[in-house]
C-alpha cells in the first residue's frame, strides 16, 4: 500500500485545498493529512487562522479524500511522522517548491501545482472588510509598531495623527501612509479603529475621544493612570459594542500563554510568590526621564503587573511601594509589594538602574524561572526538589513581537472572543499605577 501524506491549515476550506487532496490522494492508496494547530500557525508566523482547528479538521474530513487526518502542532513533525507512519510520498502545494527537499532520503517529495487565483489569505481579506487603522502619535513606539503590521493581514495602517502635523507627515512619509491629519474629526473620518501611541498621559483621552467616535481602540500600556478611568473606558467601549485592549505585547505572545497554562496545569503545586523585574537603561533627558508621567514605574510596570495578574489574579490585599528619586522627582528604581490573601508578589523596574529581566514563580512543588527577558517569553524552566524531574519549555517570539497583539486586535474586531487580557487586569493594572502615583506625592510631601 502507497502511502501519501500533506500538510496544511485548511483554513476557510476552498477549491485549492480540494484540488490538492484530490491530487494527492490519487498519488497513492492510503491519504494522511496533517491540520495544523493554532499554536504551531502563531510560532511559524501565520497569524489570524479564521477557523478553528476541529472546523478545519472537520473540512478535511468532509472531502471523503483523506483515511486519516492528524494534527500538526511542532517543528520538526514531519519527519517523525514519515517514519512513524512509513509515508512513501511527502506532497504539498507547488508554493513549497524546494522548502522539503531534504525529507528525499526518508520518502519521495512531490509538490502539486498549486490552483490559481485562491488562497485562504485571500478569502480572509475579501469575506471581510479591510480594517483600517489609524495611528495616534509618530513617536518611537509607533515607527516599531509599524514593521509588525504588514505580517497581519486584514488590518492596514492608512493614516496618522498628530496635533503637530510636521510630526505626522514625516511619520505618514517614512511609512507610506494615505493621510497625515492634525484635525481629530477628519483623523476618524477615515478610519476604522486606532492604535494609541502617544505620550502616556494624554492616552485614556485619546481612548475615549475614539471609543466616543466609533472607533475600536488598540492603546499602548499604560491604558490609564486610574483604576476608574480604565473602568470608564472599558464600560464605554462595551456600550457602544467596540474592542479596547491594551497593547502589553507579552499578554498576546505564545511564549507566554504557554508560561501561564504550564502554571495552571498545577505541575508547581500551589503558588505563593511571583517576582518580575523589567529594567531598561535609557539615556537622561529621553522622553523615560522627562514629564508627570516619566520614571520606571509609568514606563515598565505594566509587564511584571501583567504577569503577577495572570497568576495569582486581581485580588490583592494591599500595595507597597519602595523607589528612588532624582532631583525630578522621577523615579529611577521602584519595587512594589503586592499582598495576597495566600501569596505574595514583587515588581522591580529600573530605567536607571539595571537589573536581571527574569521572572520566577514559586510553588509548593517546584519553581518556574522565566528567562530573561522574560517579557519575550521565549524559555522557562520548571524546577523540582530533585532536578532529575527538571523541564524546559521553548518557545518562540517573531520579530518585534507586536504582531501578536495586532493579530488579536483584529480578531476581536471580527467577532471572535478575545480572552488573553481580560478589562479586569488591566484594570487593576491601573489602579496599582494610581496608588503608586498617591505613594509618589506622599513621598514628594
Ligand atoms: N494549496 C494549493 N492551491 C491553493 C492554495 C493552497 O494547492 N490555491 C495547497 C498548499 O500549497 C498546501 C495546501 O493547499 O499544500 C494547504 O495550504 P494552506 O497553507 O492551508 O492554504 P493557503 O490557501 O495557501 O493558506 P494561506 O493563504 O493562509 O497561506
Amino acid at each position: 500500500m502507497k502511502k501519501v501524506i500533506t500538510y496544511g491549515s485548511f483554513d476557510l476550506f476552498h477549491r485549492g485545498h480540494y484540488n490538492l487532496l484530490k491530487r494527492a490522494k490519487q498519488l497513492g492508496d492510503y491519504l494522511i493529512v496533517g491540520v495544523t494547530t493554532e499554536q504551531y500557525d502563531k510560532s511559524r508566523g501565520k497569524l489570524n487562522v479564521c477557523d478553528s482547528l476541529s472546523e478545519r479538521m472537520e473540512s478535511v474530513r468532509k472531502t471523503g479524500l483523506a483515511d486519516e487526518i492528524i494534527v500538526e502542532d511542532h517543528i520538526g513533525q514531519k519527519a517523525e511522522d514519515i517514519l512513524k507512519y512509513q509515508v512513501d510520498i511527502l506532497t504539498v502545494g507547488s508554493d513549497w517548491i524546494g522548502e522539503f527537499d531534504h525529507f528525499r532520503k526518508y520518502c519521495e517529495v512531490i509538490y502539486l501545482e498549486r490552483t490559481k487565483d485562491i488562497s485562504s489569505t485571500m478569502l480572509r481579506t475579501n469575506n471581510f472588510n479591510l480594517v483600517r487603522l489609524g495611528i495616534v502619535g509618530s513617536g518611537k513606539i509607533a515607527g516599531r509598531f509599524m514593521p509588525e503590521i504588514k505580517y497581519v493581514s486584514g488590518i492596514v495602517p492608512v493614516s496618522v495623527f498628530n496635533p503637530r502635523l510636521e510630526g505626522a507627515k514625516s511619520f505618514a512619509e517614512k511609512f507610506g501612509l494615505k493621510f497625515y491629519e492634525d484635525d481629530w474629526e477628519t483623523f476618524l473620518s477615515k478610519i476604522d479603529a486606532v492604535y494609541i501611541a502617544s505620550p502616556h498621559g494624554t492616552h485614556i483621552d485619546y481612548v475615549m475621544r475614539a471609543l466616543e467616535g466609533n472607533k475600536h481602540v488598540l492603546c499602548e500600556k499604560p491604558l490609564a493612570f486610574s483604576g476608574e478611568d480604565a473602568k470608564r473606558a472599558y464600560a464605554l467601549a462595551k456600550e457602544k459594542k467596540l474592542v479596547l485592549m491594551e497593547a502589553i505585547k507579552t499578554a498576546y505572545c505564545p511564549g507566554f500563554h504557554q508560561l501561564v497554562g504550564v502554571v495552571q496545569s498545577g505541575i508547581i503545586g500551589t503558588v505563593y510568590d511571583v517576582e518580575a523585574c523589567f529594567t531598561k537603561l535609557v539615556p537622561i533627558g529621553s522622553r523615560e526621564w522627562t514629564g508627570e508621567y516619566a520614571g520606571a514605574f509609568s514606563e515598565l510596570a505594566s509587564y511584571p503587573l501583567l504577569g503577577i495578574s495572570k497568576i495569582l489574579g486581581v485580588n490583592y490585599k494591599s500595595v507597597r511601594f519602595e523607589s528612588f528619586w532624582n532631583e525630578q522627582q522621577t523615579d529611577i528604581y521602584s519595587k512594589a509589594y503586592l499582598k495576597y490573601p495566600n501569596a505574595a508578589a514583587t515588581v522591580k523596574v529600573g530605567i536607571g538602574v539595571k537589573s536581571l529581566g527574569s521572572m520566577l514563580i514559586s510553588g509548593t512543588r517546584g519553581f518556574i524561572e522565566v528567562k530573561a527577558p522574560w517579557w519575550k517569553t521565549t524559555e522557562f524552566g520548571v524546577h523540582y526538589e530533585n532536578p532529575a524531574n527538571d523541564e524546559v519549555f521553548f518557545s518562540r517570539y517573531l520579530g518585534e513581537g507586536l504582531r501578536y497583539e495586532i493579530s488579536e486586535f483584529l480578531r476581536a474586531i471580527l467577532g471572535h472572543n478575545s480572552n488573553y487580557f481580560p478589562a479586569e487586569e488591566s484594570i487593576a493594572i491601573a489602579a496599582v499605577m494610581e496608588e503608586f502615583r498617591k505613594d509618589r506625592e506622599r513621598c514628594m510631601k
